[in-house]
């Protein structure tokens, strides 16, 4: 990379640090992530082939102790809450087929099992890739017969968090040789890089060449997908991914695209890739 390109970036970066608070260099712990002290999530795992950085790092070993600590004890984990609440909705009849989700996929146990590490995946009728809340949605319209969810709606939230949390702990991986996975995973690594707003930043400035830094009070990770939805502390709530994704590009003062875009479906097939061989998490605690 040419001298000049680097010390820019730099620059950008330093601008969002501001004045009072220099970047300070801080790893990730050393810490093992194993709930309820039984099971043992891979949180640093060998990167795919073309990957740029040496070991993939789940976002849980740049938290604090206790935030890591919230998230190994399923109990105390806030997010736990939103499984369940998953699981009722799962089971709650709606719309004018007079069927749950239960009614054709039981109780999900087998059915769920993979799917939450699988996606996002190559829906062929759409002719694009769908994330969960996609999938749930086309399954309430064309199976149920009810409306499908607006973006965030809290049910949306529970719903995906409890489809996840089914595959708690297998690895991550997409299939990227279905219909045009490949074509969507290059136009997501060109939005990765590309940098936007009026700090000019890309998601590659914080999360590839500054993760493992501080800014403001934030440590700044690999930005791994792995643990979404997720609760946030700072929000008191459960965040969904496409929310995240434009929190991120809000904070380079860019304008942000609609949740569910093609630019942010294919930032979501690109940024999954790059955590390939992370245990699911979700529901992953964060600040
Ligand atoms: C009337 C039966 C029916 C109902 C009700 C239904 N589904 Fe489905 N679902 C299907 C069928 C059939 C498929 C196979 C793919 C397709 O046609 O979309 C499917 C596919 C799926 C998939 C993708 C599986 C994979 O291998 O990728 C998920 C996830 C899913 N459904 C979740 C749900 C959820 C969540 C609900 C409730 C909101 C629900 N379904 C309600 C019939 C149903
Ligand atoms: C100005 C720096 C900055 C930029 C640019 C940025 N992010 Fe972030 N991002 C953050 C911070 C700070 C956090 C919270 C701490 C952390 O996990 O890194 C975060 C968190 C995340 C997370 C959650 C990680 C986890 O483990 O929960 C994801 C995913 C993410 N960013 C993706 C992106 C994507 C995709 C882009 C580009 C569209 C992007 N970010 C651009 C600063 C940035």
């Amino acid at each position: 990379m040419a001298r000049s390109y680097r010390l820019s970036l730099a620059a950008g970066v330093a601008f969002v640090l501001g004045a009072q608070c220099a970047a300070i260099a801080g790893g990730p712990s050393d810490d093992k992530l194993v709930i309820d002290g039984e099971m043992e999530i891979m949180t640093r795992v060998a990167p795919p082939e073309g990957h740029p950085l040496d070991e993939v790092i789940s976002g849980w070993h740049y938290r604090t102790e206790e935030t890591r600590a919230l998230e190994a004890d399923s109990f105390q984990n806030p997010g736990m809450l939103y499984v369940e609440r998953g699981e009722e909705i799962w089971n709650t009849v709606e719309g004018d087929a007079g069927k749950s989700c239960a009614s054709c996929h039981e109780d999900g146990e087998e059915f769920l099992k993979g799917i939450g590490a699988n996606y996002p995946k190559w829906n062929a009728d759409a002719g694009k890739p769908f994330n969960i809340e996609l999938q749930i949605n086309q399954c309430r319209e064309e199976n149920m017969q009810a409306k499908p969810y607006k973006f965030d709606a809290a049910d949306q939230k529970a719903l995906t968090t409890f489809i996840k949390h089914k595959s708690i702990g297998m690895p991550v991986e997409v299939d990227l040789t279905e219909g045009d996975m490949k074509a969507w995973w290059d136009k997501g690594e060109e939005l990765y890089y590309t940098r936007t707003g009026q700090l000019n930043l890309s998601c590659a400035t914080c999360h590839e060449d500054y993760n493992g830094n501080y800014i403001r009070a934030d440590h700044l990770s690999q930005g791994n997908v792995n643990g979404f939805p997720t609760y946030r502390l700072k929000q008191s709530a459960m965040v969904s991914l496409h929310n995240r994704f434009r929190g991120c590009i809000r904070d380079t003062r860019g304008a942000f695209p609609a949740a569910f875009s093609d630019d942010l479906m294919a930032l979501e097939v690109y940024v999954t890739w790059r955590g390939s061989g992370l245990g699911v998490e979700t529901p992953a605690v964060r600040q």
